[in-house]
């Protein structure tokens, strides 16, 4: 496959592509205002809505179109590996009530399908997390005994749909998959028939908190307040108690095409080897065609040569389906925390009134619609067993994320300071289709040669803290590899923590 020629919006966007909503005009009141129009977002909005408050969305682009658009889309409370690491750092109780936060959440977008009659391809399925390496068989096996002693239906098999050998896997049942944008279009649909009101090109730029009401800012000069505000950004584009040093972004690859004569694998699965591949597949066409969608290939954005990396897996994937046509590629990150559990819930220790849902690690679906039952129970003043498990402030296991927190610093400061040492490029260097960064008088700029052979220049520092950009050339974007902000040729902000444009510039 040429990824280079059919890197795409997504499937999921493509196939539904949804009304388009105003932007903020004026200033605005209401009881709780949400910041992110994603699987987050939207989910707290419209819980928060069902409990009969007054709520808007504010959402910088399109609804559903950030990283919840571009994901593989499985719901499952299987989590790779997680329930043993949290057996050991969070305790047997830690890991139930993971388990159980995540199970509920499904259970409750299933009854929200069947209520509202949503249409979003919604399909039950077992999930796996597989390996092919004798040596990990002990991970798999004390994943499954952890993942059935915190509730779940699981159990070690060297059975699977792949079409492949495994070593050995721990298979939950009873999970599901489904199309993302058309549940959160009907999701949108439904808060907004409730007296919500979505707002889309409408980005927030800041965040007054202390006094009551709170008070937002957008790009376009409005205020919005509001008694409570959830920031819903993904990566949060306002940092409180150093949530910036606690989270690192990790970008990943996805690959997709009709599955044509290949058997259907019917399972969802996951590997952590080889970088990461996870397989599912879903309906395509009236004549019972599935779609397979493959993942993986997961890396620090602005680093390495992304091409290669669709390549990779793009090659994968033929090898292991031989039937298939890879016709369609995109990519998308997530953000770990340094914990691996998700941070939802107060935004800061002093807070009264601000909320986060963020760091989902690679399985924000049933993690979004969690938040955004926790966070209405937070905000309704409803109790809620999961809400220290997720709670941003954990004080305790911040000391023991501590190795992890420096990891994360350390890395920062390379991309500070030792990518600026890094002898830049020329500009008569660049090809058409590349860009790079290279010194001027002026400072470092981040320069852009199109197809057609223009050069495009901005500032090459990233408007949140500063640190050097780098030229993604598979998908033509910068992207800074400290907290993962990425921006178009023309220096418009792609995706957070920047709220800010890079500044364009002559050469
Ligand atoms: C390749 C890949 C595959 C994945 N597959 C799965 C999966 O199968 N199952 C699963 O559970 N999870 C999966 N995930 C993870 C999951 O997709 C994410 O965790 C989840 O979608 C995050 O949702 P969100 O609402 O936090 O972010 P988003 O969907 O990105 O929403 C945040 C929104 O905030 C908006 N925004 C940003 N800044 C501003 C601002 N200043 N003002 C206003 N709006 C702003 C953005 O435009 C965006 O629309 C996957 C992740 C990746 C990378
Ligand atoms: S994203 Fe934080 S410095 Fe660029």
């Amino acid at each position: 496959m040429q990824t280079q020629r059919h890197i795409t919006d997504s499937y999921w966007l493509r196939t539904a592509p949804g009304p388009s909503r105003p932007a903020l005009s004026e200033d605005l009141d209401v009881e709780v205002a949400v910041v992110g129009a994603g699987i987050a977002g939207l989910s707290t909005a419209h819980e928060l809505a069902r409990a009969g408050l007054r709520v808007a969305v504010l959402e910088a682009g399109r609804a559903a179109a950030g990283v919840t658009g571009y994901t593989t889309a499985k719901l499952t409370a299987q989590h790779t590996l997680v329930y043993d690491r949290l057996r050991r750092t969070r305790g047997p109780q830690g890991a139930r009530l993971y388990a159980r936060s995540q199970s509920e959440a499904i259970e409750h977008s299933a009854a929200l399908v069947a209520e509202l009659g949503i249409d979003c391809e919604w399909e039950t399925r077992d999930a796996y997390t597989y390996v092919r390496d004798r040596s990990r068989l002990d991970e798999v096996r004390a994943e499954a005994n952890a993942a059935r002693e915190a509730g779940l239906a699981a159990a070690f098999t060297t059975e699977t749909g792949l079409p492949f050998p495994v070593a050995g896997a721990v298979r939950v049942t009873g999970q599901a998959q489904f199309h993302p944008v058309k549940y959160l279009r009907a999701i949108t649909d439904d808060l907004v028939a409730r007296g919500g009101q979505v707002y889309e090109r409408t980005r927030v730029v800041g965040l007054q908190e202390g006094g009551e009401p709170c008070r937002l800012t957008t790009e376009a000069g409005h205020t919005v307040t509001a008694r409570d505000v959830v920031i819903a950004t993904h990566y949060p584009v306002f940092d409180r108690a150093l949530l910036f040093a606690r989270l690192s972004p990790r970008r990943e690859l996805v690959v997709a095409g009709p599955l044509g004569e290949d058997p259907d694998p019917q399972g969802m699965y996951i590997t952590p080897e080889e970088n990461t591949r996870s397989v599912r597949t879903a309906p395509y066409g009236a004549d019972g065609q599935r779609l397979l969608v493959v993942t993986g290939e997961h890396f620090t954005p602005g680093t390495g040569d992304v091409r290669a990396r669709f390549d990779g897996l793009a090659a994968w994937a033929e090898e292991h389906f031989p039937g298939v046509e890879l016709d369609q590629a995109w990519a998308t990150q997530d953000n770990d925390s340094t914990d691996t559990v998700p941070l939802v819930g107060p935004f800061h220790p002093g807070t009264r009134h601000t909320y986060v849902a963020t760091g989902f690690g690679g399985w924000g679906l049933s993690g979004g619609i969690m938040a955004g039952l926790l966070l209405t129970s937070l905000i309704t003043g409803r109790g809620c067993a999961w809400r220290e498990l997720y709670d941003p402030r954990r004080l305790k296991s911040v000391v023991r994320e501590a190795p992890s927190l420096l990891r994360t610093q350390a890395e920062v400061a390379r991309h500070f300071v030792g990518d600026r040492l890094k002898p830049p490029a020329s500009v008569d260097d660049l090809a058409p289709g590349d860009g790079a960064v290279v010194r001027t008088a002026g400072g470092r700029l981040a320069v852009h040669r199109d197809e057609e052979g223009a050069v495009h220049a901005v500032s090459a520092r990233c408007t949140h803290l500063g640190c050097l950009v780098a030229f993604n050339r598979a998908e033509r974007a910068w992207e800074c590899p400290c907290h993962g902000s990425r921006f178009d040729v023309d220096g418009t902000v792609l995706q957070g923590p920047a709220v800010r444009p890079l500044e364009r510039r002559d050469l």
